[in-house]
């Protein structure tokens, strides 16, 4: 069963828990938390003290989206603010191994996420690790870009890869997913779909939610 990963990032920040309950209530089973730090990425968006105020609000599986430089420093903080979740990417982590390590030390689960234009070639070595890849359909550091149709072979590749060697490793992708592109997205083998300014952007966000689930059955 696909499940559907809101963005906080296109949520509306004065509102946020109400936001956050209303995804929760019309069945979305994770919460896609987009950490940006101005280095890594353009953007500079939250930090662990926001996790940490909405993890008494929800029973949704935070998902941690780190884009940001060196994550290793900042991975304990988000582990203790209530992280499920932590996913580093690997164009940030010289040290991909040791970094994997760290969050599974601190007891979470822990995904790797891969931008558009970096190759998949370096899972063998990390797999005992992951929990998670996400595969990035847009640059990341924005909310409302256009998906990147290239990056439907690059899914269907991984989601081959992962049920051969790793049966049970979630996969997700990020950026783009909409009512338009989620069946394509789930027929290539993704797993767990965030969407930002597709359910937050709407009128009704948890009417959204629902129409992302249905459209991904399409
Ligand atoms: C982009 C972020 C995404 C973003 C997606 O850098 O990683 O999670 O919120 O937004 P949409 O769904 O609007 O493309
Ligand atoms: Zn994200």
């Amino acid at each position: 069963m696909i499940k559907i990963a809101p963005s906080i990032l296109s949520a509306d920040f004065a509102v946020l828990g109400e936001q956050v309950r209303a995804v929760e209530q019309a069945g979305a089973e994770f919460l896609h938390i987009d950490v940006m730090d101005g280095h890594f990425v353009p953007n500079i968006t939250i930090g662990s003290l926001v996790v940490k105020a909405l993890r008494p609000l929800s029973g949704l599986v935070f998902d941690v989206h780190l884009m940001i430089d060196n994550p290793d420093r900042y991975i304990n903080d988000f582990a203790a603010a209530g992280a499920d979740i932590i996913t580093v990417h690997v164009e940030a982590c010289p040290h991909l191994h040791r970094t994997m390590q760290m969050i599974k030390q601190a007891g979470k689960m822990a995904g790797v996420a891969f931008n558009p234009a970096t190759p998949v070639n370096n899972l063998d070595y990390v797999l005992p690790l992951i929990d998670l890849v996400l595969v990035m359909t847009v640059n990341p550091g924005f909310g409302g870009q256009k998906f990147i149709p290239q990056m439907l072979p690059k899914i269907q590749q991984i989601s081959h890869y992962l049920k051969e060697n790793k049966p049970g490793t979630w996969l997700e992708v990020d950026g783009g997913v909409n009512t338009d592109t989620a069946s394509d997205v789930a027929r290539a083998g993704a797993g767990v779909l965030v969407a930002g300014s597709a359910v937050f952007g709407a009128v009704d966000p948890a009417a959204a939610v629902r129409a992302l689930r249905e459209a991904a059955r399409g």
